[in-house]
């Protein structure tokens, strides 16, 4: 058995376990990240692409926005279409200035793991039998495998950043955790393709024939959705069908005007709203997607876990910098306000978009859901209140204070 020792031990290569691990380096707290999958595979996964304000931020703050800030593009609105009829959120205007930024997850990634491989940070990949012990004691530790030899990470805090399926939530008792769930009755069927996007801001369409949208990972690549019932299956789907109904869905003017091309990648993702409480026990704190999911509809699944980072790393740094440990007592309390909302937000512009007529698993039948959800729509899209409380949360509520 190799015996390995540092502060933070972080779990998951993931955005929130890079993002947490270059921020901790950068204020000189030791940490090391074990992974399950290798270098290559995290480098690549496909995922979403648009960034808040605070997300921005927080990767200035960890010295990694520049290529961000070089390739990404500023948008300072996007559009809802309803039926067929345009509304632009400008979120400038509603918002006194702020933006989001369209950079994609796979390049924050690859950033990512250009500068810790550039800090000689240590990362185990292709690890297997993570197990997290004494998490409830000052003594917690980690033991893994790889290459067939055995390894004991002592640490101070373990992190764990390994997603929704990772080994960090399961290693809270079942009684002392309590998980929330709703998974919608429908998915997203995704096409990654090198071509230049239909609009030069994101289109959200709700359509009789189902949700769309329009977006891009820069302007000659683009990435469009459509809703599909949770039964399908992507072999069902080629490309020329998928571009068809894409075309059907978006407003006429805009579809008229779509380019379209190969796919690069094509996949279906379910939908669901989770979370899990509390977000810490003992010395393991959870930490994005191991703790909660959020449907992908408000672009929040990166920010919330962004946002969690931004909040551990501020407590880590008081208990190190300024000899604070109580303060990370505080952590699950003040992230789950934050997820709360930013699950409410994601749950209900879900609810506002999609189309659930065929829906037969909610109290509320289909037809009349939808009624009431077309109703909220226009009402919210016919009044700068409405537009107003849709920007605010799109460019992203505040970060919890510490
Ligand atoms: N041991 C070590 N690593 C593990 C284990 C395990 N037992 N199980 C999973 N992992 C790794 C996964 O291989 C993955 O690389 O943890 C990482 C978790 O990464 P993500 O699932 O991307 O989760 P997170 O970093 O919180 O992502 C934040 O970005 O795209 C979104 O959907 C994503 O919204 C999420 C956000
Ligand atoms: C994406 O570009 O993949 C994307 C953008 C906005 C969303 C979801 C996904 O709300």
């Amino acid at each position: 058995m190799q015996s390995l020792k540092t502060k933070v031990a972080i779990i998951g290569a993931g955005p929130s376990g890079l993002l947490l691990g270059q921020l901790l380096a950068k204020q000189g707290i030791d940490n090391i990240i074990i992974e399950r999958v290798s270098a290559d595979y995290v480098a690549s996964r496909i995922r979403a692409g648009i960034l808040e304000q605070g997300t921005v931020d927080l990767l200035e703050e960890a010295g990694v926005s520049e290529r961000m800030h070089a390739e990404g593009h500023v948008h300072t609105g996007f559009e809802i279409a309803h039926f067929g009829k345009r509304y632009r959120i400008d979120l400038d205007k509603y918002t006194g200035g702020k933006s989001v930024m369209c950079y994609g997850q796979t390049e924050i990634t690859q950033d990512l793991m250009a500068a810790r491989s550039e800090k000689a940070l240590v990362t185990y990949y292709e690890s297997s039998n993570v197990v997290l012990n004494d998490a409830k004691t000052d003594n917690p530790f980690v033991t893994f495998e790889q290459d067939g030899q055995q390894y004991k990470l002592e640490c101070d805090y373990i992190a764990g950043c390994d997603g929704f399926h990772g080994v960090s939530r399961q290693t809270i008792p079942k009684e002392q955790r309590t998980e929330f769930e709703r998974v919608y009755p429908f998915g997203w069927l995704g096409v990654l393709s090198d071509t230049p996007p239909v609009h030069d801001e994101l289109i959200y369409a709700k359509h009789e024939r189902g949700f769309a949208l329009a977006s891009m990972r820069s302007p000659t690549r683009s990435r469009y959705y459509i809703q599909v019932p949770t039964t399908e299956k992507v072999e069902n789907w080629s490309d020329d069908a998928f571009w068809d109904e894409l075309k059907k869905r978006l407003p006429g003017e805009v579809a008229e005007r779509l380019v379209t091309g190969p796919s690069i990648e094509k996949s279906i993702a379910p939908l669901r709203s989770f979370v899990c409480e509390p977000m810490q026990y003992g010395r393991l704190y959870l930490v994005g997607d191991a703790a909660h999911i959020v449907p992908p509809t408000g672009a929040k699944g990166l920010n919330l876990a962004a946002s969690d980072v931004g909040l551990l790393y501020k407590l880590l740094c008081k208990c190190y910098q300024q000899n604070q440990p109580q303060a990370m007592q505080s952590y699950s309390e003040l992230a789950l306000k934050r997820v709360w909302q930013t699950e409410r937000f994601s749950w209900w512009m879900s609810n506002m978009l999609h189309d659930y007529r065929d829906d037969k698993t909610s109290a509320t039948d289909g037809l009349t859901f939808e009624r009431f959800m077309n109703a909220e729509l226009e009402f919210y899209m016919s009044r700068d209140d409405g537009l107003r409380i849709i920007a605010e949360q799109y460019v992203g509520l505040p970060h919890p204070l510490v």
